[in-house]
């Protein structure tokens, strides 16, 4: 059986040490949280697939590795020091702060029309232009919610309503030690932004041609108004990006091939099942973008939510980031809305020399987070099966290259030396191998120890015993030097030489 709702995927996370709340004994901090043992396994092992598949197996990739701490300039020219905002909204009387948009998304559609009507909405289902409108009159909007009686969530009432306002995500920190007005920098909100104001660096250096791509994950941070449910939206976070340069033009072609490359990915090697994947073609755009669908998973609880977003972001973010814009033949919408660029010492521009010309590339964005992957993995994998005894065991079906750990050894008896012995030994050599990670476990009964490597998502658990050491109750020598291989799937066991053992893990762990 899946998982019902989010807190089972909670409630293992904490048990098995996939993920904690950060800075739990002084009570956390709202939004933020680490990964423990084997959720540092799982996040690496989804971000090595992510960039073997996007890096190493293509040949038009670069990857990049850029600052947490930003230049207030690239902020200010990508439009994030204006643009990047939430409309947020409080309630009086129980001090709850919401997003304003999300508040009148969870409202009955009766109360959605009154407002609708009240400030010339046409569509009142369409909750994101009801917040819009109301955000553009604060203080009519203050009035209109009171007179709509909006509930509070918290307590089902009708709520005292401040004015909607807006309110930038961005983080900034003090650079330096003296602190002014001048002296800060922005810890980054998006990865995607390193790549652009590197596009020369990397062209020159690698001497590259179009198409080519910037690829590189990293953490992000977003001062979210309301950081919820689990790692689904969080203050600190992981991307996985790849900024895609075309010839404009090229642009719509290479964008539908990343949406269906990427859809592909999280089937084949992720184990996402694809009734559980959904695509969603925004309507309303932002004001970069020419076109953007998202990939979208069905989280217990929250239902169909994004995951990834893939963006054709047109010439906005090279043209944004150059100087002396004029001259350089951008589109119309960059040419009209981006912002005059007064800082910028470079035109981000490719010489086309087919075509003898100098163009600012167009740029196609695939956009994960890495954290909403990992979500993804673990309420894909869990499943809690009931055994013919009427026992439940909870089973991460994890694919093995993203399981944390590949294979568990266990000895039979803790306390019979020769057997604890070989147990290490061969978890050594399964090691010593190369990257399977592997572990030694004799803290509990064999049978307790196969459910924590289910929990843990573990495929394969070694088991040395008796039979190991020819030392079998029935004096038979014929299983010496074998092990018990016991599957996680099917809890199905294969006997196995130990000289045979690492080419049969190999096969099994693909
Ligand atoms: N450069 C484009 C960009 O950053 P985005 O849609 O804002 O686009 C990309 O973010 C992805 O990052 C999202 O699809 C989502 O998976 C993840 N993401 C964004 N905000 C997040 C948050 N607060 N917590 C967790 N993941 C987040």
């Amino acid at each position: 059986m899946a998982a019902e709702n989010l807190d089972k995927i909670v409630s293992l996370c904490k048990r098995r040490g996939f993920i904690f709340p950060s800075s739990e004994i002084y009570g956390g901090l709202q939004g933020v949280f680490d990964y423990g043992p084997l959720g540092v396994e799982l996040k690496n092992n989804l971000k090595r697939l992510w960039w073997k598949h996007n890096v190493y197996e293509r040949d038009d990739m670069e990857g990049i590795e850029t600052a947490l701490l930003t230049n207030r300039y690239v902020l200010r020219y990508s439009g994030h020091e204006k643009g990047f905002a939430d409309p947020l909204i409080d309630n009086r009387t129980t001090k709850k702060r919401y997003r304003f948009d999300h508040l009148l998304r969870d409202q009955t559609p009766e109360v959605r029309l009154t407002l609708a009507q009240g400030f010339d909405v046409t569509d009142s289902e369409d909750y994101e232009s009801v917040a819009l409108a109301l955000l553009d009159e604060p203080t009519r909007a203050e009035a209109a919610l009171k007179a709509a009686k909006v509930i509070d969530p918290e307590d089902g009432k009708p709520g005292d309503w401040t004015e909607p306002r807006a309110f930038n995500l961005v983080f900034k920190t003090q650079v330096g030690p003296v602190a002014d007005s001048e002296s800060f920098a922005y810890l980054r909100p998006e990865t995607a932004q390193g790549m652009f104001v590197n596009f020369k660096n990397v062209l020159t250096s690698t001497n590259r041609k179009l198409p080519f791509g910037i690829a590189q994950q990293g953490k992000s941070f977003r001062n979210e108004i309301t950081p919820r449910n689990f790692i689904f939206r969080v203050r600190e976070l992981e991307q996985m990006e790849i900024e895609y340069f075309v010839l404009p033009g090229e642009d719509e072609a290479a964008h539908e091939a990343w949406i269906q490359d990427h859809l592909t990915w999280w089937v084949e090697k992720v184990g996402l099942k694809r009734e559980n994947l959904a695509l969603f073609e925004h309507t309303k755009l932002s004001h970069y973008s020419k076109r953007t669908v998202d990939i979208l998973y069905k989280y217990p609880t929250l239902g169909f939510d994004e995951l990834e977003g893939i963006a054709n972001r047109t010439d906005w973010d090279l043209g944004s980031h150059s100087k002396e814009q004029d001259s350089l033949g951008l589109s119309a919408n960059t040419a009209e809305k981006a912002m005059r660029n007064e800082h910028s010492t470079e035109k981000l521009t490719y010489f086309d020399q087919p075509n003898n010309r100098h163009v600012v590339p167009y740029v196609v964005e695939p956009a994960a987070g890495v954290d909403r992957g990992v979500l993804a993995a673990l309420c894909e994998a869990y499943d809690e099966e009931t055994l013919e005894n009427g026992e439940v065991r909870v089973v991460l079906r994890l694919p093995p290259a993203l399981a944390p750990i590949k294979v568990a050894v266990l000895p039979l008896a803790k306390n019979k030396p020769e057997i604890v012995a070989k147990s290490k030994e061969i978890k050594k050599m399964i090691q010593a191998s190369g990257d399977i990670r592997s572990v030694y476990d004799d803290t509990a009964g064999i049978g307790k120890l196969y459910r924590r490597q289910d929990e843990a998502g573990t495929p394969l658990c070694v088991t040395v015993d008796y039979d190991t050491l020819g030392q079998s109750r029935d004096g038979g020598t014929e299983l010496v030097d074998t092990v018990t291989v016991r599957h996680r799937d099917t809890m199905h066991q294969d006997r196995v030489a130990i000289s045979d053992l690492l080419t049969y893990i190999q096969a099994h762990i693909r």
